[in-house]
């Protein structure tokens, strides 16, 4: 059954015309169209079976609100949603679906020219199902309509995450709920929230106010404020799971609460990014005696089953450095860090099982006398993950699912749990529980951070729901534009953010200029924007070029599509967005040149803008000799790659993004090689 859909899907999008049925993200485990249409009108009408959790009831209200928006149709408010089955839209739940982990989230869904069913064992499911149906929506001259479909869907990974860092820059809650909405709409099922930091304490303490109080510069979520996220969420199906990382990063605590610091000194929040030293003292009663308590009460907040611990780079330098910490470590024959770390962690176990929470931890907290219930969090490599599944553990993965280090939806997509040729056994495998995007916040903040998530994390979504054999990226990328538009839809900015801030940048309603060019290069791969002077605070801007740019830049990814059907089908004749594209990369460097003589921020762009130009160029020639039937020598091709090299190293944190295109057509150019 697994491969027969991701068959059809490609069938379909071969031979049909287009259909919305060929924009689903994720794809579902099965989609059997049929002949027909359900024409939507106003007399639609919803009725619901079973025993659903009475958050079905508001999630039809929200579909029927967004579907009314999106069609422009009025429901009748009296008649739309009715006790009996004798409406259009039928729902049939069997019991509440409970929000936690493992829970049944498949569905049924089936459109008839006459009438829409959707099935679910859970309510959960029937969530996603409705999500499937809203992406379903298509309209023509005549009307608005379902194309008929027979839809079974149900996911391939139960752990299906976004991690957000509320730390490094603090995010409101409408924000936060914001990506909630986004994460129902693509199917994920948790919302990891990193609450704890060097840079601040992003969470209300009643137990101990100092945290938050001296611990973030005011920017704390109070915990009513916590409530109404986990209730938002838990609406939407999606758990909310707390990490409080310690014993390093932990800066923030000590601000308050200096006695639980392995050194000694005033430490207030850090306004910079990095490694710090700050750690906590693990050889001393009272640290434990204050998380007993501190935990006691966010387990008591957090409803959901885990604990996420962190545990992370925790560089030991505090530990080495203190005597008493020394002493402890040889009185209880712990010989390392590592070993000083695992002692802690049992501790920090013993409390989170005394208030009914598993633990969770980034993958340095492995260690394999920990009790097999713990979850280990990979992101320091994927052998992590399986080394932790071959010795018994759960595990998650976020390593290749990093969205803060700026790499392609591709990369993302490509990044498996389970690859196909995995040596893991059927039992190993079964303990990959899925996995989580990563958006840690030190380049982002609340105008970028929708932009930043989406929609490469619904690249990911896919990846977690859907089966291991849909792996088409020319076909996600097809798909990607189509759920930005959706995620624009339901109320984030990742578009008109973009208008905002170029607007803002150009100092001018005129773009269109500014647009070519941000749509052309991408920023600065990986964590090395971190080491451009003068660095990057707390305080930075995050409105120039590169807080524009995007990972995939769009025109580049419009070509890259382009050229690879173009080679796919043998045409020699190059679609003429191509020749548009590759003259408006070549003009860049002449309209960017105009727009900073009254403009000193972009003055940085130019020599990106130069590069483009150059590329743009580049692009062009090749273009017409592919056209007339020219092919180029290996030393040509050589040329071309160093040129291409050459051109594309990043300036001002951006790089040009149309090497790929230009070096796969000119491969494609070269016989031979
Ligand atoms: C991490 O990225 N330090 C977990």
């Amino acid at each position: 059954m697994k491969t027969i859909p991701t068959l059809l899907i490609s069938i379909l999008i071969s031979t049909s015309a287009f259909s919305q049925i060929n924009t689903l993200m994720p794809v579902p485990a099965s989609v059997t169209p049929q002949t027909g249409k359900f024409n939507l009108n106003s007399t639609f009408s919803v009725s619901v079976s079973g025993n659903p959790d009475p958050r079905l009831t508001k999630a039809i209200h929200r579909f029927l609100k967004r579907l009314s928006k999106k069609t422009t149709l009025t429901f009748d408010p009296d008649t739309v949603i009715k006790s009996n089955e004798n409406t259009t839209f039928t729902l049939s739940v069997d019991r509440p679906g409970l929000v936690r982990l493992g829970e049944d989230e498949s569905y049924a869904l089936s459109i008839s020219p006459s009438a829409i069913s959707l099935s679910a064992p859970t309510d959960l499911g029937a969530l996603h199902g409705l999500e499937t149906l809203y992406q379903l929506i298509e309209r023509d001259g005549s009307g608005f309509f379902f194309r008929s479909v027979q839809i079974k869907d149900q996911p391939r990974f139960p752990w299906r995450g976004l991690m957000l860092d509320v730390c490094r820059h603090f995010f409101k809650v409408e924000t936060v709920k914001r990506q909630l909405d986004a994460m129902a709409l693509v199917k994920l099922n948790v919302l990891h929230l990193h609450l704890s930091e060097d840079q601040g304490f992003s969470i209300e303490s009643k137990t101990f106010p100092k945290l938050h109080e001296l611990g973030s510069n005011g920017n704390y979520f109070t915990q009513d404020q916590i409530r109404d996220i986990i209730a938002y969420a838990a609406d939407r199906g999606i758990r909310v799971m707390p990490e409080f990382d310690i014993p390093g990063h932990t800066t923030s605590w000590m601000t308050g609460y200096p006695e639980l610091a392995s050194a000694p000194g005033f430490i207030k929040p850090e306004k910079r990014f990095g490694i710090f030293g700050s750690t906590m003292n693990p050889a001393k009663p009272e640290t434990y005696t204050f998380l007993d308590q501190f935990f006691a009460e966010m387990c008591a907040l957090f409803p959901d089953e885990y604990m996420h611990i962190g545990g992370d780079e925790n560089n030991g330098e505090q530990w080495d450095a203190n005597q008493e910490i020394q002493k402890f470590k040889s009185e209880n024959n712990l010989k390392t860090n590592h070993d000083l770390q695992a002692y802690f962690n049992l501790k920090i176990l013993d409390i989170l099982t005394k208030n009914g929470k598993k633990m969770m931890g980034w993958d340095e907290i492995y260690q394999p006398t920990l009790p097999k219930n713990i979850v280990i969090h990979s992101w320091r490599g994927r052998d992590y993950m399986d080394d932790a599944a071959k010795a018994g553990f759960q595990s998650v993965l976020s390593n290749g699912f990093y969205i803060d280090l700026f790499h392609s939806a591709a990369e993302h997509y490509q990044n498996d749990p389970i690859p196909t040729g995995t040596k893991l056994t059927d039992d190993e495998k079964s303990r990959i529980l899925g996995g989580e995007a990563t958006q840690w916040a030190e380049l982002v903040d609340e105008e970028t951070l929708d932009m930043r998530i989406w929609p490469r994390t619904a690249a990911i979504a896919e990846r977690l729901w859907s089966s291991g054999s849909v792996i088409n990226v020319d076909d996600m990328y097809r798909r990607l534009p189509e759920i930005s538009l959706r995620l624009e839809e339901i109320g984030l900015n990742l578009v008109t953010n973009r208008d905002v801030m170029m607007r803002r940048l150009a100092g001018s309603d005129t773009i269109s200029d500014l647009r070519n060019f941000l749509n052309a290069v991408e920023p600065q791969e990986g964590y090395k924007r971190h080491s451009i002077k003068p660095g990057y605070t707390t305080f930075s801007p995050f409105s120039r070029g590169v807080d524009i740019a995007l990972s995939d830049a769009p025109d580049v990814i419009s070509a890259s599509l382009l050229v690879n059907s173009m080679i796919k089908s043998g045409n020699r004749n190059p679609d003429k967005k191509l020749f548009e594209l590759a003259e408006i990369w070549i003009s860049s460097k002449k309209k960017l040149t105009r727009m900073a003589e009254n403009n000193i921020a972009i003055k940085e762009l130019l020599p990106v803008s130069n590069q483009v130009s150059e590329l743009g160029r580049l692009f062009k020639s090749l273009l017409e000799k592919y056209k007339s039937g020219k092919t180029l020598t290996k030393q040509e091709l050589q040329k071309i790659e160093a040129e291409v090299k050459l051109r594309t190293k990043p300036v001002a944190e951006l790089e040009p993004a149309m090497g790929s295109v230009i070096l796969t057509l000119a491969k494609k150019m070269t016989p031979g090689r």
